[in-house]
This record gives C-alpha cells, structure tokens and sequence, in this order.
C-alpha cells in the first residue's frame, strides 16, 4: 500500500536533567526560568508517525495502541493545529506514538514524546525548518522535550517573558564521554501533579523559589564545565545538588510537593553506600519517584545488580547515551516495532 502523500515518522530519546529546570519566566510561552543541562537517554525512545489524511474530521492520536484522550489528546492535537497553520495543510493528522519503555513504569517521557512528535509534524507537513527551529517547537509543548531533539549533553537556556524562539543547544555529542544512567523504578503509578502544575505552585508558595531562581545559573554552568572537562565527581555532585535543591523547594510549597515515594529513599541511600565503596554513582529525581543514577560504563553493570535488589525497586534500565532525533524514509513503510 502507497503511504498518503504527507507523512514522516521520527524517533526521539528521553533525556534527564542533570541541572534542573524548575520554573517558568513566561508561562503562557513555556519560557523557563532557570538554564538546564541534560543527559539524552539512549534506552529510552518514543516513535511517533504523523500523516495528514483527506477523509479526518479532527485530528486522531493513538497513543502506546490506545486513543489519547483528555489533556494527553488536546496537548498533541494543539501541536498539530499549530504545524498545519503554519504549514498551510488543511487536512488533520493522524498520530500513532510509541514508547519503546512499558508504560506502566511511571517513565512515560513527555521530553521524547514532544520531541518526536514535534519533529515528525514539522516534516510530515514539509516545513524546511532546523533542528533549533523544532527544538523551540518543542519547548513550547514541554521545555524538556527541547533538550530531546539532540543526543549526548544538552543545553537549554533560561528565557525572559516573550522570548518565544528559545531552543536547546547540543554541549557535545554522546561519543565525547561514555556515562551511563542507572533508572531505578519504584512506581509505575501516574505522576501525582504534572510538572507544570507543580512549578507553577513551587514559584507561587515557596519560600526558596527567589534563590532558587538564583542559584541555578551557576549549576548549569558548572555541570557544563565538568562535562566538557569529563570531571566524574564534579559533575555527580553538582547533578545531587541541583536535584536536591528542587525537590527541597517543591516540598517547600503550599501545599508540600512531595514527588518521594519511602523507596526513593532507599534507593538514595543505597547510592550513597556504593560511593562509599567506591563504585562512581550519584541519584538525580524529577517530578516523580523514579531514581536515575549517572554512572560510568564501567561501573553500570554492577550499580543496576545492586539497585535491583532494594527494597521496593520493581525494575532497572542501565541506558547508554542517546543520539540526536532523527526521521526515517516516509517512503517505506516503517513499523514502530522494527524501531523498538
Ligand atoms: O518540561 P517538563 O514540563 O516536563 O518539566 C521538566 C521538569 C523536570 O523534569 C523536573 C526537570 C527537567 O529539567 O527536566
């Protein structure tokens, strides 16, 4: 069978923030507050075909094989709306989304999910833009899905209110330090308030919002630096220190945001017992109770062995880095499983 005349399927890799984002300059434009400095996620990928249909009558989104529905359905339809204004297309989309990790694993990644979708419509619909240009697309949807349209270590700046062309910038590919990350999953329950929500709470009602605010600038320059220098213990230190420093200003808020489940804990603690004995391994959290742990590719195969066996851990993934976003031929047909 012919493909229809406008389709691209793209595939994209989670990434996590080693220096956080927490906080929005502008929230209308999800503009963030504070820099960011990410890892992308080799093992953990979400494919995404997008294909503009005659006979539609709204956009369709399927989603992991089940319709999307709610804030899942409006927050892709949107994005599709947006690309067809911009692209001239006046046919709705199909959307069919894969996520190569079980979705039940509490890992469902907004970042790779935007990232590809983004990518995908832009060239579904055969706009000439960059990278940089769909990495800002992206960021509108969700500011860590533009550190997502690149692979290895990855930059996103802080904004000001109105700056609606800010992306992420690539602060070296995955080839230039082989780290792996350690997920340690100990819930596969939804998140208990989405990021968004959770920020926006943080910056209205908690005391430490303001330093913050201020610190971050001086993390994510500082990470960038150990990354560049390939400084293992430097960049470990800063990365428990930027999540830490979030989390503390979460709990902070109005009602007390607390994304820790008892074995997040434990999973902290056991990380800290391997470094007392030597093995390179620090804990970073986002807005959920899933530890990612930054460790070398030496050492990775012993941390996921020893974190598989804390209490209340259901599940490791040792991920090597990630590559850059990429589109395959919209002449054949791909199937989202060959690319799992
Ligand atoms: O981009 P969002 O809305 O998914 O927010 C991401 C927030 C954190 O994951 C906690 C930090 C980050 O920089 O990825």
């Amino acid at each position: 069978m012919q493909p229809p005349f406008l389709r691209a399927t793209a595939r994209a890799f989670a990434n996590i923030a080693l220096a956080k984002y927490w906080g929005k300059a502008d929230i209308s434009l999800n503009i963030p507050a504070v820099p960011s400095v990410s890892v992308t996620l080799g093992a953990l990928s979400t494919t995404t075909t997008v294909s503009f249909h005659d006979g539609l009558g709204c956009n369709e989104v399927t989603i992991n094989d089940a319709p999307a529905q709610g804030r899942s359905y409006s927050r892709v339809s949107d994005l599709i709306d947006r690309v067809r204004d911009a692209a001239g297309v006046s046919t709705f989309a199909r959307v069919v989304s894969t996520n190569n990790f079980p979705t039940a694993s509490g890992l469902a990644s907004s970042a790779s999910g935007f990232a590809a979708l983004c990518l995908a419509a832009v060239k579904a619909s055969r706009l000439d833009w960059d990278l940089a240009r769909i990495s800002a697309l992206a960021r509108s949807c969700s500011a860590s899905a533009a550190r997502s349209l690149y692979g290895g270590f990855v930059r996103l700046d802080a904004g000001v209110e109105g700056c609606s062309e800010l992306s992420a910038t690539q602060i070296a590919p995955a080839s230039h330090w082989p780290l792996h990350v350690v997920i340690a999953i100990v819930s596969g329950k939804p998140k208990k308030l989405a990021s968004t929500d959770g920020m926006n709470l943080t910056a209205a009602t908690s005391a430490y919002y303001d330093a913050w605010v201020r610190l971050c600038p001086s993390i994510a320059d500082a990470v960038e630096q150990a990354i560049r220098d390939r400084a293992f213990d430097v960049l470990g230190e800063l990365t428990e220190r930027s999540a830490m420093s979030m989390h503390a200003l979460a709990m902070a808020s109005t009602p007390p945001i607390l994304y820790f489940e008892p074995a997040t804990i434990g999973v902290l603690h056991a990380v800290w017992a391997m470094r007392s004995q030597g093995l390179q391994a620090y804990a970073t959290m986002d807005a959920g109770p899933n530890v990612k742990v930054l460790t070398t590719a030496q050492d990775s195969t012993k941390v996921a062995q020893i974190l598989g066996h804390v209490a209340g851990v259901q599940g490791v993934i040792d991920s090597p880095l990630g590559q850059d976003a990429c589109t395959f031929d919209d002449a054949a047909d791909v199937s989202h499983e060959e690319l799992k």
